[in-house]
């Protein structure tokens, strides 16, 4: 059985092989998830929200020792997780161009106010 990953905010969906990672099935469907180790679930940097009811394959316990209680808050590394079916997941906006969002609609509402 094939499994189907769902990223938001894009809404876009990808048909991948079940074990397929996260980050791999992130790439596939041309989606980018920071990260600096290339995969060896030593950055961090790779986090996602995967929704209730997602299906992945049973964390394992190196990503389970490196999140250290926030697979309990639906927190997984894109790296370690893997495909067992139906997964969706919330890919959280890269810092920087979180920043540069939160100024423009600073301005904006600015902008507003001068009317
Ligand atoms: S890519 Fe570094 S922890 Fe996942």
């Amino acid at each position: 059985m094939d499994g189907e990953v769902t990223f938001w905010p894009s809404g876009k969906s990808i048909k991948v092989k079940q074990g397929t990672t996260l980050l791999d099935a992130a790439r596939r469907a041309n989606l980018p998830i920071r990260t600096r180790c290339g995969g060896k679930a030593a950055c961090f940097m790779c986090k996602v929200s995967v929704r209730p009811g997602s299906e992945l394959q049973p964390i394992g316990e190196n990503e389970r020792r490196k999140l250290s209680g926030l697979e309990g808050d639906h927190i997984r590394l894109s790296c370690q997780a893997r495909v067992a079916g139906k997964v969706i997941v919330d890919i959280p906006l890269d810092p920087l161009r979180a920043a540069v969002e939160r100024q423009l609609a600073r301005q904006a509402e600015e902008n507003d106010d001068l009317w």
